[in-house]
């Protein structure tokens, strides 16, 4: 009986690397464009908080903002964000033109 739980335990602690593992795998990275639309854009650009396109910000900038939050900006987890994208959507945010389309606070 004894051996049995202990058996138990032993596969409920796999199950559980495994899944470890699997959350730890690498995601497909998206590009600096799907992240800002699909979430610096629902603010940016649509009248809530200031326009960041076309600045020129400083890419230490904006990662420390989006990682922080700022006043009304709620703060992006590295699960929400993986670091490799917030930099590259910082590094972006620099480069990027500013769209005419788009209004700002
Ligand atoms: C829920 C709305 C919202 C979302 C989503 C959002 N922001 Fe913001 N952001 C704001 C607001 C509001 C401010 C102005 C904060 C203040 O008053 O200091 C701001 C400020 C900033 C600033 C500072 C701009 C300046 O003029 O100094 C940067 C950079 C920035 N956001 C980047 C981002 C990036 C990159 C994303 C996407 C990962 C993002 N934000 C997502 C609302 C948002």
């Amino acid at each position: 009986m004894k051996q049995v739980l202990i058996l138990g335990a032993g596969l409920a602690l796999a199950g559980t690397a495994q899944a470890a593992q699997k959350l730890g795998e690498v995601q497909p990275q998206r590009s600096p464009e799907q992240v800002y639309s699909a979430v610096c854009g629902y603010c940016h650009g649509q009248n809530v908080g200031p326009v960041i396109r076309g600045r020129g910000l400083p890419p230490e900038a904006t990662e420390f903002i989006v990682r922080h939050g700022q006043n009304a900006m709620p703060a992006f987890r590295p699960t929400e964000i993986s670091p490799g994208e917030l930099k590259a959507l910082a590094q972006w945010v620099e480069k990027s033109a500013a769209d005419p389309k788009e209004k700002g606070q």
